[in-house]
């Protein structure tokens, strides 16, 4: 977590006081702090880059992207994984070098392929045979040859929520590992003019403790590898295994350091190329929650505290699943204080819910706090990974700013929506304008 200071009547988060960040800046707040993205960029070059020869590390963007983090990655020689036409744009415009740029989706179109292709994206990670011929007529109209992955549905199950699964069978995503299925993509994939395939791609899930499905998927990929050597005489360059790995969000959830999954990764890759007598790939990986998660918090003010006697207490805050969808999407479960209070003793059970119609805007239940006041300022910790960047206007709500923190300086790196923003798209037509 974002080294909170557990000493302070009022939490101290990275070297700030989180009252004041509430006060200067306004609630809802999502505050992100520098130095755990670099720290946790660091963990990845000492354990896993410098540990393993012809490895490279990935961001993937969906985490939290913006201008500023579009920087903090590129600045630690990271590449970056975007998965729209969007993120793509963003990341052009942050000037984030395309080399190093991993495009995926199940479903990109013809006008996201033309941006990729036409600006040089370094790779395009391929899910589907329809995609392939998107891709080469694209790349055909522009001239321009383009290096891909296809990215295989290894078939494992991987122990997180089922919404945040994505390597079983019945996946939406990728190429079912079979034989006919593989040969079919490799062949037609060696035949295009404007491609390029260099390798493969796989991604298990999300949030994930146990390295056994990695594990698991690099054993089937390799054995895809060395089908695809014997019957085309096809060498796999480079094989991206994806992210997954978990974070702390609430005690019980254990912390992995990252070596526990690379190590894993990297055995196991080792080992099968030995015996298959396959030459070892360039081995990618593509973290984003692991960056990004712990790295942020949200702050938020209290409204009303509602109690239904001998039933439930509440505190209404000022934000809620428009900020933080996670929970109501998928259960996800979250740790949170009141910071203004932060070494006071919990007292009381509550239930925090957020100002959206909805009954299930519901952030944390059954939260134990020190006596909840209007006026007090909720602290949500690991907030850092698809907060931001699952935020929504529901009720016409205006989206949250975010702050970065870099030695002990809070800057705003996006500003918060107002009204007019909400409303900046809409058009009135003809017969709908007042008369005059
Ligand atoms: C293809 C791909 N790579 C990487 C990730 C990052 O996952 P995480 O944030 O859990 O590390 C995702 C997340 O959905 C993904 O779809």
């Amino acid at each position: 977590m974002g080294r909170p200071d557990r000493n302070n009547e009022v939490l101290q988060f990275a070297g700030c006081d989180t009252v004041e960040l509430a006060k200067t800046f306004g609630t809802p707040l999502y505050v992100v702090d520098e130095a755990v993205i670099k720290g946790k960029c660091n963990e990845i070059r000492q354990e896993f880059l410098l540990k393993h020869n012809n490895t490279k590390a990935v961001y993937a963007g969906k985490a939290f992207l913006n201008l500023a983090m579009c920087k903090i990655i590129e600045r630690e020689g990271f590449g970056l994984d975007v998965v729209s036409g969007g993120e793509l744009y963003l990341a052009l415009e942050a000037g984030f070098p395309m080399e190093d740029v991993f495009f995926h989706g199940n479903n990109k179109n013809k006008s996201e392929l033309r941006l990729a292709i036409s600006n040089n994206i370094g790779r395009i990670v391929v899910d589907s045979l329809y995609e392939l011929q998107l891709i080469e007529d694209v790349a055909k109209e522009l001239n321009k040859k383009v290096k891909i992955l296809y990215r295989l549905t290894p078939g494992v199950n991987s122990h997180t929520h089922k919404h945040i699964v994505t390597g079983r069978a019945d996946s939406k995503f990728g190429l079912p590992i079979k034989r006919e299925n593989i040969l079919e993509a490799v062949k037609r994939a060696i035949k295009c003019k404007f491609v390029e395939l260099m390798g493969f791609h796989f991604h298990v899930g999300s949030q994930i403790f146990d390295n056994k499905s990695h594990v698991d998927s690099v054993e089937r990929v390799a054995n895809v590898m060395k089908l695809v050597k014997v019957e085309l005489g096809y060498v796999t360059k480079e094989l991206n295994t994806g992210g997954g790995y978990g974070i702390f969000y609430t005690h019980g959830d254990l912390i992995r350091p990252i070596n526990y999954f690379t190590d894993a990764i990297m055995e196991k890759i080792i080992e099968k190329c030995e015996t298959l007598d396959l030459e070892i790939p360039t081995i990618i990986i593509e973290p984003g929650r692991w960056i990004i998660g712990e790295a942020g918090i949200t702050l938020y003010t209290v409204g009303s505290v509602k109690e239904i006697p001998n039933i439930k207490k509440y505190a209404f805050i000022d934000g809620g699943m428009t900020d933080n969808l996670r929970p109501a999407l998928y259960d996800a479960k979250y740790e949170a204080a009141i910071a203004n209070k932060y070494i006071k003793e919990k007292t009381e059970i509550i239930t925090i819910a957020g100002k959206c119609c909805e009954t299930s805007d519901i952030l944390v239940k059954n939260l134990k706090l020190p006596l909840v006041e209007k006026g007090d300022i909720l602290v949500v910790f690991s907030t850092g990974a698809y907060n931001y960047s699952m935020a929504n206007n529901y009720n016409n709500i205006p989206k949250a700013a975010v702050v970065l923190i870099s030695d002990g300086n809070a800057e705003v790196i996006v500003e918060r929506e107002n009204y007019a923003d909400l409303i900046r798209k809409n058009k009135l037509p003809k017969h709908l304008e007042p008369f005059v």
